[in-house]
This record gives structure tokens, sequence and C-alpha cells, in this order.
């Protein structure tokens, strides 16, 4: 077996960064709404809104956000459901949910005020190794690396490290060439320069499918481009294990035309979140209603999670139901015109179903 190389040679370590920084300084990104400050509230809100979404997504998100809950302390006394509801559109809720209880924490234990440390920062909710070393480098010029999707492709290919990232023994040893690799002086200003590099070249040359290595400040330095395939880092051999799982969503309306929507349990699929009841079976959603009662089952589609297909099948019954009697006891729901469910964190083909 080849030996994982777990070190980086002088001449290397006394590039890299330099070389990285300088290119950022002329052709990085310098005018992101959440560049140019320190300030850890408005990174690390970008930084959790940018893990699963576009630039070009956050760019609406972000300042609407920020205009509701100016700083941590607004944040922290918001509702679940309010936070959830500004979140509408960006997917992945768990994200929304931990941004929530993260606020409540920096409230609770730091005074309102995000730690310095990245070991503080990562004991937050929803804050791991790289968004903590993110905000650290960012806002406080801590020396410390980030090493997301991007990063590891760079930094995979540019030392040429073939070692499966998928053994967590491997992505150890990436993370401590990541660390050998920080800049060693002027931290408060060159961290955040570095750490911005890494991001623009992943972002802007050193893509997945394509590299544009004419462009890249550490062409020189490369050992993917080099061997001639850069594409063909980084290794991760193990794939995700997809499951799958068939869910039945009731539509009902009442006479006003109001719509009947659920809590979700605070585990599981779409947690938190208002949805149609859920069932796990046709005889257990038809058990659910009057007998006799006129049902339409409409066509079912596939929607994909990260980990999981999930098979939907929707059906439709007309009740005709005053106001104050509840569709179902024993679940937080109501019935709710458009106007209402409009404005709620739902869940992206539940949007879908009751706009149709
Ligand atoms: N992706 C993650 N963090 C980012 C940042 N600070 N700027 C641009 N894209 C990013």
């Amino acid at each position: 077996m080849p030996k994982i190389q777990n070190s980086i040679s002088p001449e290397l370590q006394a590039r890299f960064a330099t070389d990285m920084m300088a290119w950022q300084t002329r052709h990085g990104r310098h005018h992101l709404p959440w560049q140019n400050t320190r300030d850890p509230y408005r990174v690390w809100l970008s930084e959790i809104m940018l893990q699963q979404t576009q630039v070009s997504t956050v760019l609406d998100y972000f300042p609407r956000f920020l205009q509701k809950f100016p700083d941590v302390s607004a944040l922290a006394a918001a509702s679940q459901d309010e936070v959830l509801g500004l979140w509408s559109g960006l997917g992945y809720y768990s994200r929304a949910r931990n941004l929530h209880r993260c606020a409540m924490e920096v409230v609770d234990r730091f005074g309102g005020a995000f730690p310095q440390d990245p070991l503080d920062l990562q004991s937050l909710p929803g804050i791991g190794r790289s968004t903590a070393a993110a905000i650290a480098a960012f806002c406080f010029g801590q020396r410390a690396a980030i090493l997301d999707g991007n990063v590891k492709r760079v930094l995979t290919r540019v030392l040429g490290y073939g070692a499966d990232l998928s053994v967590s023994a491997h992505e150890r040893v990436l993370w401590d060439l990541a660390d050998q690799l920080l800049p060693t002086r002027s931290l408060s200003t060159a961290m955040p320069r570095y750490t911005q590099a890494l991001m623009d070249l992943g972002a802007t040359v050193c893509l997945p499918r394509k590299t544009d290595c004419a462009q890249c400040p550490v062409q020189s330095l490369c050992v993917a481009r080099q061997q001639g395939d850069p594409l063909r880092y980084p290794v991760k051999t193990r794939k995700l294990k997809r499951t799958s799982e068939a869910l039945w969503l009731l539509k009902v309306h009442n006479q006003q035309g109001d719509v009947w929507l659920e809590k979700r349990p605070g585990q599981g699929v779409w947690a938190s979140l208002y949805c149609l009841p859920v069932f796990d079976s046709a005889e257990a959603l038809i058990g659910s209603l009057p007998a006799g009662q006129e049902l339409r089952h409409d066509p079912a589609f596939v929607h994909v999670l990260t980990h999981k297909d999930l098979h939907l099948h929707p059906v439709q019954a007309h009740q005709a139901r005053v106001k104050s009697k509840p569709l179902r006891s024993g679940v937080e729901g109501a019935w709710m015109p458009r106007s209402q469910w409009q404005t709620l964190g739902l869940p992206a083909p539940i949007r879908k179903l009751l706009e149709a």
C-alpha cells in the first residue's frame, strides 16, 4: 500500500498561502454582503446559509433575514415558526432549527457574544469544524483551517492526496495537512484573506468537473496538474447509502376553502415543519377519515432528499367542517387560508401541492 502523505514540505508551506492570498487580492470576490465585516453574527449566518445553497440564492435571503433579525439576541427571541418561515425556500430546514438553537445558546452560554475559540464555536448547534474555523478566521484572525467540500477538492489536487476520504483516518490527515498550509504571520489580515482565497478558488477555478488551471495561482505547485489528471481528485469511494420511503399525504379543505396543516414532529422527515397530514399507507389515511368519505387519488411522484427518495401519494378529500372543529385531535394542526400558509416554512413538495 502506498504511504499516505502526512506532512507539507517547507517550500510548499512557504509559497502556498502567500500565492493564494496574492491571487485573492487581485482575482477573488470582495463585495459579497457578508464580506468586509468582522461581525460574527453576519459571518455565521452567511456560512450556514451557504452550506447547501448557491451564492445567488443566499444574496436574496441574507439581507431579508438580517432586516428581520438584526442581531443574535433578536434571533434568539424569535419563535421557531418565525425562523422557519423566513427560511422558507432555502431547504435543508435542520439548518434553520440549529440556527435558532445556536442563537439561544450564544445568548445563554456566552452572554450574546460569539466565542472566538474554534472549539467553543464548534460546541454550538449546527457549527461543525469547518464552519467554526471560517468564523474564527474571518472575524478573529484565528489560525484555523476550513475544509468544506470545495476546499477538500482544491487541497487534494494541489497535494496529489489520493487517499480515500470516506475513510475517516484519511480525512483526519487532510485536516492536519490543511493546518500546516495556513499562513504563519500577520494573522489578523492574512487569515481572512487566505480563507476567502480557498473558497474563491474552489468556487471559480478548481471546479468539480472542470478546471481552469491556467488561471490558478498554485498551478506550478499542483501535483494533480503535473500528473495531468486533476479530476481524479478527491477520491471518495463509499457512496451514500440511499433509502426510500412511501408516504400518503391528505389534502382536505373546509367550507371556507382553508386547508388542514399539521406541525411535524421534531425528529425525522421534515422535522418541525408544517405539512399536510402524513400516513405510511393508503389504509391508514382512509382509516383516519369518516366512513364513506369520497377521495381522489392524485398521481404519485418522487421527491429526492439527501439520504432518501420519498415516494409521495397525494390524496384529496372534500369535507364540510366548520372552522372551530379540528380535522384531527392530538396533533398541532390548524385550518389555514392561503395567506397564512404562504408565510410558513413548508417542505418544497407540500408547497407545490398546495399551490396546484
Ligand atoms: N461559501 C461558503 N462560504 C463562503 C463565503 N464566505 N463567500 C463565498 N462563498 C462561500
